[in-house]
């Protein structure tokens, strides 16, 4: 958290723009209380469905000026770069085949974009959006908001001042049981988009939850996974896209890895976890105690780190250790750094490395570049396939 007010260095709150998240959706109503939660932002425009009356009727419950909520986002890309007041930012909030078009437009018009994963549907799609940012010159973050948890960045920290010594092997996992059976054949429309490959990409399970944890494994790291073998598999009779993926990774220093993702594991709600493993120690998380981090140093007893107390290296966070955070917490914290990396471009300074850890445009390509390997070594019998390191992250770290 910065020192000093917004109100004491005399920026503004900047202005914020939506497109998804009306009535009933699942993650733009997460987006607007995080970005809420530290005031760096204040949400002036969007269109919140594909459906005009709906989308007028969310505009009016968030007190969006009428004339501020727009037919589609297209129009609202042009109207509002028109505006003396325009949007500095817009969240993309759709399904997935909407993200590309709808971020390009924005990139176009030099507005700044948080875009929801995965980024695109196609790995051409990503490289495109990645020249036309770094073209446009726009600040782009993708929604692996994992990367804003305390002991997320803890856990960061700690492989980056070798506290575990050389990096030999990593465990993630991701496991949801909310697809375990045919829900798309029902009412719930989360599951009718995210199993329709017209609408989510050709990725189910690997582009939804899979990509959360090969950014997480990269961002925890600091390394890049270079290939994979998997096995790509749909339980569910008659399901169109995949509910479960196993995969063995190799790591850029010769790590192994496995990360596994399944929407169909009954029992797990939202079940990502990390370890890692080097030549001096080990340390996990897990995001449902997303406050606790464990430590071990090799031959001595596990310890366990907690946000804000003894021994965290980090800033404590907004509340006081022992009063948990979360979800929208982590997902803030993204926001926060955002808008710090706007104040610096509109002020023309660097990006300090304390607000440098949001998952850039080129993340989000590196997790389309591991969406598209993993179904091609699936299609090859678990064949090794090779990630492209020239989509690299590196942009994305921080320091
Ligand atoms: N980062 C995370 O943990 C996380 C969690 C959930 C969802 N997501 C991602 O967020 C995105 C949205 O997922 P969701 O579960 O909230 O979906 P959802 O179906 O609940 O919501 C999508 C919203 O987009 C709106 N929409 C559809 N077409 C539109 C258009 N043309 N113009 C404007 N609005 C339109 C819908 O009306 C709806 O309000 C997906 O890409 C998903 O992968 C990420």
């Amino acid at each position: 958290m910065p020192g000093r007010s917004d109100e004491q260095r005399g920026r503004r709150r900047l202005r914020l723009g939506m497109v998804g998240g009306g009535a009933g959706a699942l993650v733009g109503p997460l987006h607007r209380m995080a970005a809420r939660l530290d005031d760096r932002y204040e949400l002036v425009a969007g269109v919140f469905s594909s459906d005009p009356l709906r989308s007028q009727l969310t505009a009016r419950e968030l007190r969006i000026a009428p004339e501020r909520c727009y037919a589609d986002f297209a129009q609202m890309a042009y109207r509002e770069s028109l505006r003396a007041d325009r949007i500095d930012v817009v969240t993309v909030v759709t399904p997935n085949h909407l993200h590309h078009a709808v971020a390009s437009i924005f990139v176009g018009t030099g507005t700044h974009v948080i875009c929801e994963k995965p980024m695109t549907k196609t790995v051409a799609e990503a490289q495109e959006l990645v020249t036309a940012v770094e073209r446009a010159g726009v600040a782009f973050a993708v929604a692996h908001h994992y990367a804003g948890y305390r002991m997320v960045r803890e856990a960061r920290a700690l492989v980056a001042d070798g506290a575990l010594g050389r990096v030999r092997a990593v465990y993630v996992e991701y496991l949801q049981d909310w697809l375990h059976d045919a829900a798309e054949s029902g009412s719930a429309k989360q599951a009718q988009w995210r199993t329709d490959p017209e609408r989510s990409g050709i990725g189910g399970c690997v582009a939804d939850i899979g990509s959360h944890a090969f950014h997480l494994a990269e961002f925890v790291t600091g390394l890049e996974i270079v290939g994979l073998a998997s096995e790509v598999v749909s339980f569910v009779a008659g399901r169109r896209v995949d509910d479960h993926v196993s995969a063995l990774l190799r790591f850029s220093n010769g790590a192994r890895g496995v990360l596994a993702a399944s929407q169909v594991a009954c029992g797990s709600s939202n079940g990502l976890a990390i370890r890692v493993s080097g030549e001096k120690g080990s340390l996990r998380w897990l995001q449902e105690y997303p406050n606790d981090l464990e430590f071990t140093v090799c031959g001595a007893a596990p310890r366990r780190l907690t946000r804000g107390g003894p021994g965290a290296l980090g800033a404590p966070g907004r509340t006081p250790a022992g009063h948990p955070e979360g979800f929208i917490e982590a997902l803030a914290q993204l926001y926060t750094d955002f808008a710090e990396q706007i104040h610096a471009r509109q002020a023309s300074l660097p990006v300090v490395p304390a607000v440098a850890w949001v998952p850039t445009v080129r993340d989000g390509a590196r997790a389309m570049q591991f969406i598209h390997a993993a179904l091609e070594s699936a299609r090859r019998s678990g064949a090794w396939v090779g990630i492209d390191p020239a989509a690299g992250p590196e942009a994305g770290r921080g320091a």
